[in-house]
Order: C-alpha cells, then sequence, then structure tokens
C-alpha cells in the first residue's frame, strides 16, 4: 500500500469526476485501497483511459446534464469529488469562454445533478490560483482572493457556487486549494502525462531521461528571491489524496462549506529543484534562463495549518520524494 489510510469511513460508492486525469488517477487508487468503489466520470480531453484501473470508466461530459444524470441514476453514490477541469493559465488567457463554460458551468451542472439525486458530500479541486499575487506568505484560506487570470476566476467562481448550494440545500463541501501538485505513485502504477506538459518537475525529468531533450526553460532569475528564481511549494500527489479521505471523514462529522489549503508550508525555488533533479538523476539535465513570464508571483507558500488542525492532515514526503517517484514513472514510460 502507498500510504497507510485510515479506513474509518465505511465502504461507499464515489464519483471522481476527472478521475482519468493526473491526481484524479492517484485518488482512484487510494480509494480502492481504502475500500471505497471510484467510479470515474471524465471526457478523457486531457486524462487517459488506461489511467482509470481502479473502477469503472463513464466516459462522460460535465456539459452533457443527461449524461451526469444518468450516472447518479446508475450509481448510489455517496461522495463526489471533483477534479475535473480545463487548468492550463496561459490557455486560460487566450480562451476564457472555454474556461468559464468547463470549470464553472461544468461545476454548476454537477451541482444540479447532485441536488436532483440528493447527494450532499462535495470534495473539489481548488487552487492556489485563486489568491492571485500574495499579500503575505505563507498564504492562509483568509488571504484575500482576487485571482488574476480566468483559470483562477474559474475555480473561486465554482469555489462561489459550491458556498451558495451548501447554504441553500444542506450540500457539505471542502474545497481544496493546492499548491503545486508534484510526484507519482509511490508503487509506480500511475503518473503524471499531460500533454503539453507545463509543469516544472516533469519537464525537467523528461528533459533528463529522454535522449533528444531540448534544455529545461527557467522563467526568470532576477526575482527578489535567495537564488533569483520563484518559490512554489511542492506537495505530493500521494499527500494530496490522503487529504481528500479525511475531508471525506470531515464532511461527515461537519456541516456547510469550507475551505483547505494544501501544501507543505515550505517553498522551494526552480533552481532548488532543478538541483534536486540533478542530484538524484545523475547530473542532467542543461537548464537555459527566459524572461519572466507575466503574472508569475515571486513566491507562493501555503499555510496548511488549517487542514492540519481540522483535517488532521500532514504531508509525509518530501520534494525528494516525489522527485524519486516520478522520474522512476517516467523512466518506466520510456522503456515500455
Ligand atoms: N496539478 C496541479 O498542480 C494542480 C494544482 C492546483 C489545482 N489543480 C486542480 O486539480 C484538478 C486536477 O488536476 P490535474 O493536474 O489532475 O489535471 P488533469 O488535466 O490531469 O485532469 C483533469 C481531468 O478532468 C477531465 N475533464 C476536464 N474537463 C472535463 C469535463 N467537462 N467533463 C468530464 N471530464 C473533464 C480531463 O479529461 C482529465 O482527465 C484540476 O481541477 C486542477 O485545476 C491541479
Amino acid at each position: 500500500m502507498a500510504v497507510p489510510l485510515r479506513a474509518s469511513s465505511p465502504a461507499s460508492t464515489v464519483l471522481v469526476c476527472g478521475g482519468a486525469g493526473y491526481i484524479g488517477a492517484h485518488m482512484c487508487k487510494q480509494l480502492a485501497e481504502a475500500g471505497h468503489t471510484p467510479v470515474t466520470f471524465d471526457n478523457l480531453s486531457t486524462g487517459h483511459r488506461w489511467a482509470v484501473k481502479w473502477g469503472p470508466l463513464v466516459e462522460g461530459d460535465l456539459l452533457d446534464e443527461m449524461k451526469l444524470a444518468d450516472v447518479f441514476a446508475e450509481y448510489r453514490i455517496a461522495t463526489v469529488m471533483h477534479f475535473a477541469a480545463r487548468s492550463l493559465v496561459g490557455e486560460s488567457v487566450v480562451q476564457p469562454g472555454l474556461y468559464f463554460r468547463n470549470n464553472v458551468t461544468g461545476t454548476l451542472n454537477l451541482l444540479e445533478a447532485m441536488r436532483a439525486a440528493n447527494v450532499r458530500s462535495l470534495i473539489f479541486s481548488s487552487t492556489a490560483a485563486v489568491y492571485g499575487i500574495p499579500e503575505y506568505t505563507p498564504l492562509d484560506e483568509l488571504h484575500p482572493t482576487r485571482p488574476i487570470n480566468p483559470y483562477g476566476w474559474s475555480k473561486l467562481m465554482a469555489e462561489q457556487l459550491i458556498a451558495e448550494y451548501a447554504q441553500a440545500h444542506g450540500l457539505r463541501a471542502a474545497c481544496l486549494r493546492y499548491f503545486n501538485a508534484v510526484g507519482a505513485d509511490s508503487e509506480g502504477e500511475i503518473g503524471e502525462a499531460h500533454e503539453p506538459e507545463t509543469h516544472l518537475v516533469p519537464n525537467i525529468i523528461k528533459a533528463a531521461l529522454e535522449p533528444d531533450a531540448e534544455p529545461v526553460t527557467i522563467f526568470g532569475n532576477d526575482y527578489d528571491t535567495p537564488d533569483g528564481t520563484c518559490i512554489r511549494d511542492y506537495v505530493h500527489v500521494e499527500d494530496l489524496c490522503a487529504a481528500h479521505l479525511l475531508a471525506m471523514e470531515y464532511l461527515a462529522r461537519h456541516e456547510g462549506g469550507h475551505a483547505f489549503n494544501l501544501g507543505t508550508g515550505s517553498g522551494s525555488s526552480v533552481g532548488e529543484v532543478l538541483a534536486a533533479c540533478r542530484a538524484l538523476l545523475g547530473g542532467k539535465p542543461q537548464a537555459t534562463i527566459s524572461s519572466r513570464r507575466p503574472g508569475d508571483p515571486v513566491r507562493l507558500v501555503a499555510s496548511a495549518e488549517k487542514a492540519r488542525s481540522e483535517l488532521g492532515w500532514a504531508p509525509r514526503h518530501t520534494l525528494a520524494d516525489a522527485i524519486k517517484h516520478a522520474s522512476a514513472w517516467h523512466r518506466a514510460q520510456i522503456e515500455y
């Protein structure tokens, strides 16, 4: 078993919207290990059929209300975990309509389907992007929410819809605001496979392991940080999933809508991540410096104190674990 789990909630059927994606697929594994049945609902826009291994796949789109109603009619769902979203910041800036339709209307459709089926427990994948440019760090949940791109707005709007449904319809909901998800299954059964890949660690690993890979690009080395590169809070995907199981138990005991940051509370700079990868991957890869990306905050680090005190959550894995697990998975994909 990858992560020791507290299997204290009774076995149930959990609808995992976006269960064919990176984090959702790891979640399905943990749900199955804890005795639950994960039913994946996914349109496979960025997810993969091969990633759905721990329960049935219902191929469908959150924009298809009939299909959603069908899945609630077919399965006796106790809890919904909602990972399904488009999540590329740059794409959201050039195609905002795509993001609001998919992430906001999609969430509204899901909430309506849950209400019609009388399903009252929802765990939503939110993001640090709801905060915008930090006014202070580490960021706690009381930090103002002022997103700076359509992706962040779409997540904040979805959070607001969820809060209104909690208020009006007795929905119990946890919005989990992830910082930077990283790593892969510690047993090598699943990993991250985005196309295009925009995340730092898999791109460094690809550049190190793939024979003709380009050097990794570092966007800006003139920030006000010790090595001049941006600082982010990297949290292992298995730790993120463990928080969802705890949130499910929490919602069995607590009414209303809740938000929790999920991060480690300590940041690593791009330069430090690169150095850690080089140390673990034998000196490679090379890196080139490019100009800053507009809207990249210098430092994004979570205070996860609320998740610790209220959910009983604590990240177990280090960044080195995440790099080790992710590189083992990528290496296996190349050899396969
Ligand atoms: N990866 C991160 O670092 C990170 C950080 C913060 C928040 N998040 C959030 O976590 C969630 C999961 O992220 P991920 O990295 O696993 O993304 P992903 O793209 O790998 O997974 C998303 C899944 O949702 C599916 N999907 C998207 N729109 C859908 C729709 N309309 N109907 C049905 N299925 C749909 C996709 O096919 C995919 O399988 C997202 O909501 C993302 O915004 C991720």
